[in-house]
Formats: C-alpha cells, structure tokens, sequence
C-alpha cells in the first residue's frame, strides 16, 4: 500500500479528487495517511477530516525563517513513514530542508504547461499572453519553483471567449485526472527516474490500470 502524505493551503479540490478517485478506491493500492495544510481554516482540511484523514497545520510564521517551518514539516510527515508526498495546491515555497529529507518522493502541480507560466497566476498569464492551449503539470518537485522534470502532462485549449472563471474550470478538471492519474502510476511502480538521463523521468505508462 503506497502511503500518501497531501500537502494542500486552500479549498482542496484536488485533495477530492484524490480520496475520491485513490483514498476510496480499493481497486487502488494507495491510502492517503496525512493531509498537512499551510493554513488554519482551509476549506481542504475539512475535506481531510470528512473523509477521516488525520490533518496537521504547519504554518510559516516568519517568512525570513522558512527552514525553520521546514524542518517542523519534516518531523510532522516523517512520523507517518510516506512513499509519496503530494503537493497539490500547497502555496507556499519550500527549501531544501525539506526537500533533501524525501529525495524524489515530492510531487508538484502546477496549472500550466510547464515551463510555459511558472509561479503565481499561471492561469491568468496565459489568458494575458493569448496562448491557443496551456494545460497542467505534475512534476518531481526541486528547490526551483515549478522548476523540476515532468510526470505528467496534459494539454488544455483555451478558447476566444475564455475568462480567467471558465479557464481555470476546465484547467480544474484537467487537474483532478492527471494528479489521480499520477498517484496510480506510482502505486503501480511505474514512475522513476532514467539512470541514463537524471533530468528526466520513465514513465511506463502502460498496460494496468
Ligand atoms: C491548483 O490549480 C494548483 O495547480 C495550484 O493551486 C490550485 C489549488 O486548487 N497550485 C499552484 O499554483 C502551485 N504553483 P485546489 O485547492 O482546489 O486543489
């Protein structure tokens, strides 16, 4: 059983998909264990608590002490012995701290095609630059923001008479497929790294579910 730690700071509709379509499912080999929040009050910790999931709340009280909130995050997910750690809308930048602890088991989503977009407004930067399609990312999360190789993709149009409301719908909806899809391949064992090429992940993509 793969154990999933979600990391998450607002409403938590990706968090959903997730204990709907994983945490749920018993044709899948994963339980999520953790949902650890960046802020108190989130829409996305009652979601956890919903669906009978512990939740901790770790907060950056000071911005100029970031390593400090990391190394707290550390001791909170490392209790829970996590195969996978899931950022999925979790807002806040983390340092190394963090990410040394779990070489290769922290994912990102991002609502673009990376590296088209990265950072804050992703969405509304690619309605400001007229792109004909952008789309998401899950990517193997690194000290760059937005910045390590992708697990998956995929592609959403953007439409003439799109808003930033009927974008982000669709952007959504992509969303919650290939964040699901993505847990699945790494409960089946199907996401690693390419010896031959570190910058790149294999995905066998393949066959299974
Ligand atoms: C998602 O669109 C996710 O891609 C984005 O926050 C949203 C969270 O939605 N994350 C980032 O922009 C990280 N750079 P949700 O709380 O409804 O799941």
């Amino acid at each position: 059983m793969l154990r999933v730690v979600v990391m998450v700071s607002g409403n938590g509709s990706n968090l959903q998909a997730l204990i709907d379509n994983v945490h749920r499912n018993p044709k899948v080999d994963a339980e999520i264990v953790l949902v650890v929040c960046s802020k108190d009050g989130a829409r996305a910790l009652e979601r956890a608590e919903d669906a009978g999931i512990p939740t901790s709340v770790v907060a950056l009280d000071d911005p100029a002490r970031r390593e400090v909130r990391d190394a707290r995050l550390n001791g909170v997910i490392s209790r829970m012995e996590p195969d996978l750690i899931v950022m999925a809308g979790w807002m806040s930048i983390v340092t190394g701290v963090f990410l040394n602890r779990f070489p290769d088991m922290v994912i990102n989503l991002h609502p673009s095609l990376l590296p088209s977009f990265p950072g804050l407004r992703a969405i509304e930067q690619a309605l400001e630059w007229g792109v004909r399609l952008t789309g998401v990312t899950v990517h193997i999360a690194e000290e760059a923001v937005d910045g390590g190789p992708p697990v998956l993709q995929e592609p959403v149009p953007v439409r003439g008479d799109d808003t930033v409301d009927t974008l982000s719908a669709r952007v959504h909806d992509a969303e919650h497929r290939v964040l699901t899809r993505a847990v699945v391949l790494y409960s089946e064992g199907r996401v690693r790294r390419d010896p031959a090429d570190p910058r790149h992940m294999i995905i066998n993509d393949e066959g299974g579910s």
